[in-house]
């Protein structure tokens, strides 16, 4: 059959793709991950003010063009890998682990946000080659100006110093890349606003708004992934803290994991294996965090009820933090519980992952399975969020080792827990006498607090909020070997 060669309209392509719903964080995260697969152990995300140069010739006040320079220090580019790099559909043989997948987020998410963008890199020496900086740029205007998708290759002296400035950013000085946007476009160019105010405004949000997504999306690898060095993630000059979405040096609740083997079919007849773990977490009610300054973090950048819900963590980077993906409701009295599933990029096509990585799905394969456990879970949460300060309060106890029975039921009111000396529970008309010995201060509090925990269960069996068969034997074993 005969072919026609028929390329894409660049103008309106490149319109379209700058399009994809990027905001600045999840832009900027998109070249983190670059970073990450790259091997840098140190990123540098600055936001650089400048004075524009021609600044003698115009009023002051009107010309402050901002720039955001993303630099790592990972193993860099020749410049043939760059060429390859800047192209959209890059051709990549990725390996078990890395984040890219479609050979687009550098250009699509720099282009979203920005009209210039600017790569410079320097790969690693390789046995007594010296390596070399190379510079490519897509410059928007020119693209649209020749309807078509001429990459330019700026000379040294092609730069303006503040931009030679950017690209030799120190952290590349042995090996790494230099991602700088400028031409800031939608929201982020109010980097640049005339009024100092604006501006000044403009820089705290990015700075917040970026510093949160970044220490929630990569706190894996900043807390330390097996097989990899520790990331360390600086915006405007200062390392950003992890922030993990289970409070894991917390008083946490860890329930029982599932692993969920899945068999993926790809377009092209293939199979794809992987499993799916799918982690429960029921974090500490307010009055059981170490501090309140803990608990207000642990909230999260959307806050306690919209964060409770799916974690999804393809090859440990997050792409969707909370939410029900449908399999329930959004509930103040389940805020407490939030839930990784964990996912191999050879599960991408089932999880119905997409260009920006922004979310994922539960696959129809595993939807009932994980439906079912959350609800169990749910209920966990419910009871340890009922369940008042004074029964769980045990100063004594270690961070890890919770008593999730105690947390687990609560009266049938939903009010607080059994008081030793309260008649009201239907164990105590079962044993009268049992609430005057408990409420004896001879008594152990150890054993007061155990009886506590199983007049709870008790109470809870009798009104049918729980089944007896469905306490699982680990918790009540927890309970034994660390609270008696
Ligand atoms: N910071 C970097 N360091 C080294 N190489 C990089 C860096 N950023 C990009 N690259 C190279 O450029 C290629 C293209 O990057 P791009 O983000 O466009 O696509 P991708 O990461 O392969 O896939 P995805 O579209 O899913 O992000 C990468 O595959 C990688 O080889
Ligand atoms: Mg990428």
């Amino acid at each position: 059959m005969k072919t026609l060669r028929t390329d894409p309209g660049a103008k309106r392509l490149m319109e379209s793709l700058r399009n994809m719903g990027y905001d600045c964080s999840t832009a900027i995260a998109d070249l983190v991950d670059n970073s990450i697969t790259a091997e840098a152990s140190e990123i540098y995300i600055d936001i650089i003010a400048r004075q524009d140069a021609r600044a003698d010739m115009i009023p002051k006040q009107e010309s402050h063009p901002a720039a955001i320079v993303i630099a790592d220090n990972g193993k860099g580019m020749s410049r043939d890998e760059l060429h390859e790099a800047m192209r959209f559909g890059t051709i990549q043989n990725y390996s078990i682990g890395d984040l890219g997948k479609y050979g687009l987020g550098l250009k699509t998410a720099s282009l979203s946000q920005c009209r210039i963008l600017t790569v410079s890199s320097k790969a690693k020496a390789s046995s007594g080659v010296r390596p070399r900086r190379h510079i490519m740029r897509w410059d928007i205007d020119h693209v649209y100006e020749t309807n078509d998708w001429d990459l330019l290759v700026p000379e040294e002296e092609e730069l303006e110093s503040w931009e030679k400035e950017a690209l030799n950013h120190q952290v590349t000085n042995e090996n790494g890349t230099v991602v700088l946007w400028s031409g800031l476009d939608g929201p982020l160019s109010l980097l640049s606003s005339p009024n100092i105010r604006e501006r000044e405004k403009a820089l705290a949000r990015v700075m917040e708004e970026v510093t949160n997504h970044l220490r929630m999306v990569f706190h894996r690898f900043m807390q330390g992934v097996p097989g990899r060095r520790k990331l360390t993630i600086y915006v405007c000059g200062v390392p950003i803290v992890p922030w993990d979405p289970f409070c894991r040096n917390e008083k946490t609740s860890e329930l029982d994991l599932l692993r969920i083997p899945v068999v993926s079919a790809e377009p092209d007849g293939s199979q794809m294996e992987g499993t799916v773990i799918v982690s429960p977490y029921v974090l500490p009610r307010e009055d059981e965090f170490s501090s309140r300054a803990a608990w207000t973090d642990a909230s999260g950048p959307k806050n306690w009820n919209q964060q409770q819900g799916l974690y999804f963590y393809r090859n440990n980077r997050l792409l969707q933090a909370g939410g029900w993906s449908r399999l329930r409701t959004i509930d103040e009295h389940t805020k407490l519980l939030r839930v990784a599933v964990d996912f191999p990029s050879e599960l991408d096509r089932t999880f119905a992952i997409n260009i920006t990585k922004m979310r994922a799905n539960v696959p129809v394969e595993i939807r009932e399975r994980i439906e079912s456990s959350v609800s169990g879970w749910a209920k966990t949460a419910r009871a340890r969020y009922d369940t008042p300060p004074s029964v769980v309060e045990n100063p004594r106890q270690s961070p890890r080792i919770e008593t999730p029975v105690m947390a687990s039921v609560s009266g049938s009111n939903g009010s607080p827990v059994p008081a030793m000396e309260s008649e009201k529970y239907p164990a105590f008309t079962l044993a009268p006498e049992l609430s005057e010995i408990l409420s004896d201060n001879g008594v152990k509090w150890e054993l007061r607090k155990f009886c506590g925990a199983l007049l709870k269960v008790l109470e809870a069996i009798h009104d049918r909020r729980i089944n007896p068969e469905q306490i699982p034997v680990n918790i009540l074993k927890k309970i034994y070997q660390n609270d008696l």
